[in-house]
């Protein structure tokens, strides 16, 4: 196996114990890709400083694995990450043209960045790495490369969704995110639906012709298509799961219900992720069900996130005064109906939290897969499992069959499955989680990780002189 080398926007290099902080899907995934390979990890080290050009790396061997971050100026952050990841492809990506707010000096500031990262990482290389860049912060980093002269297997994954052809379109400089793309060996993307849209992108617009299977041939180079739904590391979640009872924290939490049942949500403070959709949900099932009333507590943990976007912030000051209403309405002198936490919460005590939740929501508006879902349905005591309340419109939705799938459009369904999660007799909860549980052990992070690889380092050799590189 040639060495792997990770290159992601966030790097969480772990601390001198040796643990990284609460870190998001996209970055427990790749550390355990990382771990069972050993190689180098790329990219933004999440600090800003001051002024100064993106011109060092700090390097930090730990254990097999090679930490390379750099630190990015304000404007970089604001234009390259606040800018055009976050203002213009984040919300295209979802869907949210009324959000996307494109400027040509973010999208400039995009590509100046990509090509930094590339002047940094190139010197790093070597001839047979496999390179695998992650997310929609770096979709320039390979055409960056290959006019540096690498010509090494290249692949990219992206986490989120893939928006169809008339919504990407609405972007000005698609057709360069698409030739972007192109530079690529292997394009992963989360499910067929995504595939499906890549697909209409590259055909409807003439970007790319099909050379049969998942092969497709685009400014002069042919890369494959699939979608890798990611997983999450099944095993070791239904264990830490299990343990978990013991945690202070959730024992101080289950204390505190008192006997009531406790429904979760767990986000980052994200439009896409339809948390006030959600609440209006909760608030009607409380509404529609007079014996909920009191007996029920929905706990939603928001750690915020991207402050720095105007949306993000705008946001936040909506949910906090819906909560507010909500609980003053519904609320009395012994039982506050939505328990409203800002904070990010480890691991071990979510996974406690999951397990003893009747019903986890998971309804976001779009989203690329949602491993909160996953993570839900892993946590369960098999024996007396909570039920999965489903967004369509998550990527998790096509495999997760045995959950209650929902349109969080519809507050009124919504409502209705949240009843129906709380109620159901323990013979058709038991059926659900036994359908979804050998999915998720068979499909887990260890094997998104090597279906992808297998399928990038198999892909035929680059032609002699890369167009990219010609051009
Ligand atoms: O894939 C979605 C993603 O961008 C991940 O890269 C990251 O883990 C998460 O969202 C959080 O985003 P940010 O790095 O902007 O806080």
């Amino acid at each position: 196996m040639p060495r792997l080398v990770v290159v992601s926007n966030r790097v969480p290099v772990p601390s001198s114990q040796g643990s990284t902080a609460t870190a998001g899907g996209l970055a427990i995934a790749l550390e355990a890709a990382l771990k069972s390979h050993g190689g180098l990890w790329f990219g933004w080290s999440g600090k800003t400083s001051g002024e100064r050009e993106v011109e060092w790396l700090e390097i930090r061997d730990v254990g097999n694995v090679t930490y390379a971050v750099a630190d990015l100026n304000r404007r970089d952050v604001e234009e390259y990450y606040a800018g055009f990841a976050n203002r213009a492809l984040w919300p295209l990506c979802h869907y949210r043209l009324d959000l996307t707010d494109f400027s040509r000096k973010d999208m400039a500031g995009y590509f100046r960045v990509n090509r930094s990262f590339a002047r940094l990482l190139a010197p790093l290389l070597r001839k047979d790495d496999l390179i695998w860049i992650h997310d929609y912060h770096l979709i320039p980093l390979a055409s960056e490369l290959r006019h540096m002269g690498v010509k090494n297997r290249i692949g990219y994954f992206h986490h989120i969704p893939w928006p169809p052809v008339d919504v990407l379109a609405a972007l000005p400089v698609y057709d360069t995110i698409m030739r972007g793309l192109a530079a690529y060996d292997l394009v992963g993307l989360q499910t067929d639906y995504d595939v499906e849209n890549f697909e209409g992108c590259l055909l409807r617009e003439g970007f790319g012709k099909p050379l049969g299977g998942n092969w497709y041939e685009s400014y002069g180079h042919r890369f494959q298509v699939g979608n890798f739904p990611i997983g999450i590391d099944t095993g070791a979640f239904v264990k830490t799961a299990a343990e978990a009872v013991k945690n202070p924290t959730v024992k101080r939490t289950l204390q505190s219900l008192n006997g009531r049942d406790l429904v979760i949500g767990v986000d980052r403070l994200d439009y896409s992720k339809g948390i006030g959709q959600r609440i209006e949900a909760f608030s009607r099932f409380c509404e529609m069900s007079p014996s909920a009333r009191g007996q029920t507590t929905f706990l939603q943990i928001t750690p915020k996130s991207r402050s720095e976007v105007p949306e993000y912030a705008d946001m936040q000051r909506e949910i906090a005064e819906l909560t507010g209403r909500v609980n003053g309405q519904l609320g009395d002198v012994d039982w506050v109906p939505i328990r409203y936490v800002n904070k990010a919460i480890g691991q071990r005590e979510l996974a406690g939290l999951y397990r003893m939740s009747k019903a986890g929501l998971v309804t976001p508006l779009r989203d690329g897969m949602n491993l909160v879902a996953k993570e839900y349905v892993a946590a369960q005591d098999p024996e007396n499992p909570g039920v999965l309340v489903l967004s369509r419109f998550a990527g998790a939705a096509r495999e997760l069959d045995g959950a209650l799938i929902v349109n969080p459009y519809d507050t009124e369904a919504t409502a209705n499955a949240i009843g129906r999660a709380i109620s159901m007799p323990l013979d058709a909860r038991r059926e659900r989680y036994n359908a979804m549980m050998p999915k998720l052990r068979k499909h887990d992070v260890a094997n998104w990780c090597r279906s992808y690889l297998d399928c990038l380092a198999s892909a035929p050799e680059m032609p002699k002189e890369h167009p990219a590189a010609a051009s």
